[in-house]
This record gives C-alpha cells, sequence and structure tokens, in this order.
C-alpha cells in the first residue's frame, strides 16, 4: 500500500484541455471492445496500419510442407520479420518461443486432409485452449460456393461468437475450390460474406483486375494470401499492388518460407507493406540482404 504521509495535493486537472481521443488505427474495428482491439495492435503495426502475417499451417491439411519440414530450425529465425503468426496449436506449442511478442493467429478449424475433400471442415479448437494460449486471433476457412459451404459458415459463426465472449478476434480465409473461378467478383462475394457474418479481418486472394473494388465492398480489413510460389520480383509486385489497391497487407507463407532466402525475402516484403517500397527497389533489397551471412538458408 502506497504511504500515506506527506500525500501532495492534487492539482494538474487540465481543466479545458479536451479529453484526448485517439480513433482506432484499423478499417471497421471502431467498435470493438479494447481487448479485441488489443489484440488486434498486435496483428497490425498501428505505425502503418498494415501487417506482414507469416503463415505457416499448412500442415494442419498437407503434412509437413516444402520449407516447414524444421520449424524450430527454419521458421524461428524469420520472426523478429513478422508482425504476426498465422499456425496451428501444436506447432505453437512445440516449436514457438514463448517470449515472441507479436501477434499469434490460431488456426481454428481442420478435419479433411488433402486427400478428402477440402470443404468439409468443422472447428477443431476450443476458444478456451485460445485463451490458454493468449492469441491474438483466431483464424476458419469459408468455402463460399463450395460443396460444404453452409457447414464453413456455420464454423465461422460460431467462432465469431466463442470469440467475442473471450475478446479473440475471428479472421475469415476465404478459400478456393478446386474448380472455382478466381476473380474479383467471387472475392467480392466471400470476403463480404465473411464481414457481415462477423469476421473482423479477412485473408483473401489477390486478383489483377478489380482488386480494388474487394478491399473497398468489404468493411474490415483485408489481408492479402500469398498462393503457389512465384519468382521473388512477381511476389513482391503482388504484394505492392495488393496493399496499392486497399489491402491492409499480407498473410504469406511459401512465397516467404520457399524462397532460397526467406529472411531476405520476409525484409524485402516488409518493407513493401509497411514503407510501400517499389517492387524493382524491394528486389535489390531482397538481393542485398540475401547475401548477408545472417539468412538462415544461406551457408556460413
Ligand atoms: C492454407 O490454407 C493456409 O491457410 C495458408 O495459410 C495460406 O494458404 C497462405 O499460405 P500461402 O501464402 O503459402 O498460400
Amino acid at each position: 500500500m502506497a504511504d500515506l504521509e506527506d500525500v501532495k495535493d492534487t492539482r494538474n486537472f487540465h481543466v479545458g484541455v479536451p479529453e484526448r481521443r485517439e480513433p482506432f488505427f484499423l478499417k471497421g474495428s471502431g467498435a470493438l471492445d479494447w481487448g479485441m482491439q488489443h489484440r488486434l495492435a498486435h496483428i497490425f503495426d498501428p505505425a502503418s496500419g498494415r501487417t506482414v502475417m507469416l503463415a505457416i499451417d499448412h500442415g494442419y491439411f498437407q503434412g509437413p510442407t516444402a520449407g516447414l519440414e524444421r520449424v524450430d530450425v527454419d521458421i524461428v529465425p524469420l520472426l523478429p520479420w513478422a508482425n504476426a503468426l498465422m499456425l496451428t496449436r501444436g506447432i505453437l506449442r512445440a516449436n514457438i518461443p514463448p517470449s515472441f511478442g507479436r501477434g499469434v493467429v490460431l488456426r481454428a478449424s481442420g478435419g479433411p486432409s488433402i486427400l478428402k475433400e477440402l470443404s468439409n471442415e468443422q472447428l477443431a479448437v476450443d476458444v478456451e485452449d485460445a485463451v490458454r494460449l493468449d492469441v491474438s486471433a483466431m483464424a476458419v476457412q469459408v468455402f463460399v460456393g463450395g460443396e460444404f459451404e453452409t457447414q464453413s459458415i456455420h464454423n465461422l459463426t460460431r467462432l465469431v461468437d466463442a470469440g467475442i465472449r473471450a475478446g479473440i478476434p475471428t479472421l475469415g480465409v476465404t478459400a478456393v475450390g478446386k474448380n472455382m473461378t478466381r476473380d474479383a467478383r467471387y472475392f467480392r462475394l466471400a470476403c463480404r460474406i465473411c464481414a457481415e457474418l462477423g469476421a473482423h479481418f479477412v485473408k483473401t486472394y489477390y486478383v489483377p483486375e478489380g482488386f480494388e473494388t474487394v478491399t473497398a465492398s468489404c468493411p474490415v480489413p483485408i489481408v492479402m494470401a500469398g498462393g503457389k510460389k512465384l519468382p521473388e520480383l512477381e511476389a513482391l509486385a503482388m504484394a505492392h499492388r495488393a496493399v496499392s489497391e486497399g489491402a491492409a497487407g499480407v498473410d504469406m507463407g511459401r512465397n516467404i518460407f520457399q524462397s532460397e532466402a526467406p529472411a531476405a525475402m520476409i525484409r524485402a516484403v516488409g518493407a513493401v507493406v509497411h514503407q510501400l517500397m517499389k517492387p524493382e527497389q524491394a528486389h535489390d533489397l531482397y538481393q542485398t540482404l540475401r547475401h548477408e551471412k545472417r539468412d538462415v538458408r544461406v551457408a556460413v
């Protein structure tokens, strides 16, 4: 208890000074509770308003993916440059140091493997465990137009409800089935459905035509999924176009961890996302950094 002797008179009331109020920096998130906003501020950098999420959750349906065979060896050295990690609770507990102080986005749906119908997912994490793991958000795949569309949307709404009770935001991930068209019209539909049904942010793919209509018609932040491995310059150019056209960052996996120099690549992606560095300049940065001995895949 504070010492009660020599208590100073209170006097700095700042009478007449209007209350300082800073609107929360993320689109569509101003009415969220403090805990929700606090968690989102662990994922999105308040300075730029954007995020570089590193997606390493691929094993939840396809097992040991190329580049993710040893998360402890190949991914942990990349953590200083990730605003957030997207991963399963298994890898989180097994391989990620609890001292990692940035955002953790927990994969919370699953079920089928690559051997079966992928849209047949169910919720795969109890919100109590997400609380125990102190995660910043939970992620659920939504298969709009897929065989198990309604079930996957029900997964989203149940997770949103459970997350709201615990103060944990939900990321809606728009999945693309094998025979679905990847165009702006489809992604406008899928992203808007996720947001309308309560997702606090949405992950979706970049499309070269009309991506700005996808971000404009989604009332919450969109992060761009990386997709298949591209040459580094192309991946950087895609990230640049996405953030220039309204994305609040990226959630990239293979284009970072399957790069020949993952640490150089995640730093180049960060320059694009947070500083809007031009792709060619970011690629020069990548080339410079990849020859530094610090990159985890470059022999020392
Ligand atoms: C896939 O379902 C996973 O959720 C990945 O997080 C997602 O595909 C992003 O990874 P990538 O950039 O490799 O496509």
